[in-house]
């Protein structure tokens, strides 16, 4: 599966509150985003999602233009008609984008794919792209095992959107990304700046990060080493590897995007496993307290 381009644009933070500052992006700053995006050759889609509060609806009314959707089906967990959900979901999704089609729909939860109503939630996605409804279908995962199991289960999942960044490399380094381009199966990575943690002065970071100061500052002195600014760093390394097919990319504000494309083409960068981290509460948001 092909991407209309490298780099797609985040929208959580458009709908809701969310991220390191629990902040949504100001309407006008979306509004600038989002123009911006339409002139723009080097954003060629947008990462949405049911559960992202008023941003499939803000998008809709602010004009998809030529930008490509990509969507996703809530969690169903707990649903008491799951199969129903999902119908209703996209039904949803569809007007409050005002399209007619969509590029790409993901399960949010990949457990919704693993549990016992696994078989039925996809064939109810799957006929979407039947009708001509959904062009693409993939799944938003976390875990190495559960993305292998679910490309197993469901080899017509086109991708895979997870976690890539300096400090979280494990699936790459597990070879779970290789295994998925051996499966014809797109990879398309996210939180490359870690909710923007990677990204900010380890000094300027309150006490409820003391425990993980020594890496973001071993991220930082790794940037000044190799001339790049943290931007850079977290953006090359990801972007420099071609087993990346795309990635997704969350900013408040529009300089924050124009930052982020004036890096590019990012220099090589190499080797930073030394970089990686296996702690879960660091590398992982959900696990933030
Ligand atoms: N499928 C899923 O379950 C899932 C999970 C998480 C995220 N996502 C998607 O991925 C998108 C990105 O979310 P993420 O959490 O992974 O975020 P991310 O892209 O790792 O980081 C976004 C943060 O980086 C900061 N940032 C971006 N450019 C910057 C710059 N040039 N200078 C300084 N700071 C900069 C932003 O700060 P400002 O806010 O100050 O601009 C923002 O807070 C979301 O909007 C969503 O579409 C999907």
């Amino acid at each position: 599966m092909k991407f209309s381009s490298r780099i797609g644009l985040g929208t959580a933070q458009f709908g809701m509150k969310y991220g390191l500052k629990n902040q949504q992006a100001p309407h006008d700053s979306v509004r600038a985003i989002v123009d911006f995006a339409h002139q723009s050759d080097a954003i060629g889609w947008v990462d949405t999602a049911a559960a992202y509060g008023d941003s499939e609806r803000l998008l809709g009314e602010l004009g998809i233009g030529h930008l490509e959707v990509f969507t996703k089906i809530p969690p169903l967990g707990g649903a008491s008609q799951p199969i129903q959900m999902v119908h209703d979901s996209i039904r949803k999704s569809l007007e409050n984008l005002q399209q007619e089609r969509l590029q790409g729909v993901l399960i949010h939860n990949l457990d919704d794919l693993l549990g016992p109503d696994g078989q039925a939630v996809w064939k109810a996605v799957c006929s979407y792209k039947e009708q001509g409804k959904v062009l693409h279908l993939g799944v938003s995962a976390y875990d190495a095992d559960k993305i292998k199991a679910a490309v197993k289960m469901f080899p017509d999942i086109e991708f895979v959107q997870a976690p890539l960044n300096v400090i979280d490399q494990r699936l790459l380094a597990d070879g779970t990304i290789e295994f998925l381009q051996d499966a014809g199966v797109a990879f398309v990575a996210r939180s490359m700046f870690l909710q923007g943690l990677l990204l900010l002065p380890p000094e300027s970071l309150g006490t409820k990060w003391e425990l993980f100061k020594p890496a973001l500052t071993e991220v930082a002195g790794t940037a000044r080493e190799l001339g790049l600014s943290p931007l850079q760093l977290c953006l090359g390394f990801v972007l420099q590897n071609a087993l990346v097919t795309a990635c997704v990319i969350g900013a408040n504000t529009l300089s924050h995007i124009q930052d982020i494309l004036d890096c590019r083409p990012t220099p090589p960068i190499g080797d930073l496993s030394h970089l990686s981290s296996g702690d879960t509460r660091f590398i992982d948001p959900r696990f933030w307290k």
